[in-house]
């Protein structure tokens, strides 16, 4: 099987630094990388407060967190972060031609033998793969947010993805502490299917005026067990990335995916959730005021 000791992480945003925060803390060294100086800057100071907070709660010893703090370093171009990577994870915005863009050039940097892997969580790792000249050595691997607490990992098999790639996507994967699931791809693999559907749903409730936001969120929680409301979830995920999904969903499969029109609207004002201060809800103390004084 692939031995893999070093792992890049393309984009650190919400996912991408979550992603660099478990494959340190699984022993590996971790290369992040973002073009957006702030971005990076945002990451390691979150990295560190989860650490932080993993210690304070006992769920994590010192020397653990310190260890995988000392195994992280932080870049600013993909040449620098991927050239001596075995593994790359990508997890730059769910657009194919962000993907394409940068698997075309992982592919020149990176050793033959290097994995590439994607986080899209709806998006044909075939089609991404295909601009490469390893199509076997590409998949796709969907975290889940927030990386450090959520359990799963959907490992997505493209059509010439190979066993070995498998194999070691299932072993980091365990390293990182996640439950592992593999599945042939689909348009928006088991749960991003499922959940678009849901989060959907919720928002053509919200235009139709049968309930307010809250009372949605709540009677999900409290009727079906789950643990968050649809618009709680959306909040989290990101307006813009939940669109991406459906837009895409909806190409792929049908009309049943066609996103709600008032979640359109949203995204076309900036109400993006939690990163950008307002989404369904607000959030005034990360508002973009808020968050470029603290940068
Ligand atoms: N947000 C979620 O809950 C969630 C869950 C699972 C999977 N995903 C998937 O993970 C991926 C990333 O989503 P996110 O929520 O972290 O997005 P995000 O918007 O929070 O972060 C994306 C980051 O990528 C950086 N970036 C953009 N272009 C780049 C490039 N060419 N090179 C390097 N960095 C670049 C941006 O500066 C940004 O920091 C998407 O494919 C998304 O579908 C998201």
């Amino acid at each position: 099987m692939a031995d893999i000791q070093t792992i890049a992480v393309i984009g650190a945003g919400i996912m991408g630094r979550g992603i660099a925060h478990v494959a340190a803390l699984g022993g590996y060294r971790t290369i992040l990388e973002d073009l957006v100086p702030a971005a990076l800057r945002k990451a390691e100071s979150e990295i560190r407060g989860n650490l932080d907070k993993g210690v304070e709660l006992g769920k994590l010893q010192r020397a653990d967190a310190d260890a995988a703090l000392g195994r992280l370093e932080y870049a600013s171009s993909v040449e620098q972060a991927a050239r001596d990577a075995d593994l790359v994870i990508e997890a730059v915005p769910e657009e194919m031609e962000s993907k394409i863009e940068i698997f075309t050039l992982l592919d020149k940097i990176c050793r033959p033998a290097t994995i590439l892997a994607s986080n899209t969580s709806s998006l044909s790792i075939t089609e991404i793969s295909s601009v490469t000249y390893r199509a076997p050595r590409c998949v796709g691997m969907h975290f889940f947010n927030p990386v450090h607490k959520m359990k799963l990992l959907e490992i997505v098999r493209g059509l010439e993805t190979n066993e070995e790639t498998l194999a070691a996507s299932v072993a980091v994967g365990k390293r990182m502490g996640k439950e592992t699931v593999v599945i042939r791809e689909a348009p928006g693999f088991i749960t991003s299917r499922i959940n678009a559907m849901i989060g959907n749903e919720a928002f053509y409730m919200l235009e139709e005026g049968i309930a307010s936001a809250q009372d949605i969120d709540k009677a999900l929680k409290l009727g079906l067990n789950h643990p968050m409301g649809p618009f709680e979830m959306i909040d989290l995920v990101g307006l813009d990335t939940r669109l991406h999904i459906l837009e895409y969903l909806h190409k792929s499969l049908g009309e049943k995916f066609r996103p709600a029109p008032l979640l359109v609207q949203y995204v076309k004002a900036g109400r993006l959730g939690r990163k950008s201060g307002r989404g369904v809800y607000e959030y005034p103390a990360q508002s973009p005021a808020a968050a470029e004084k603290k940068s």
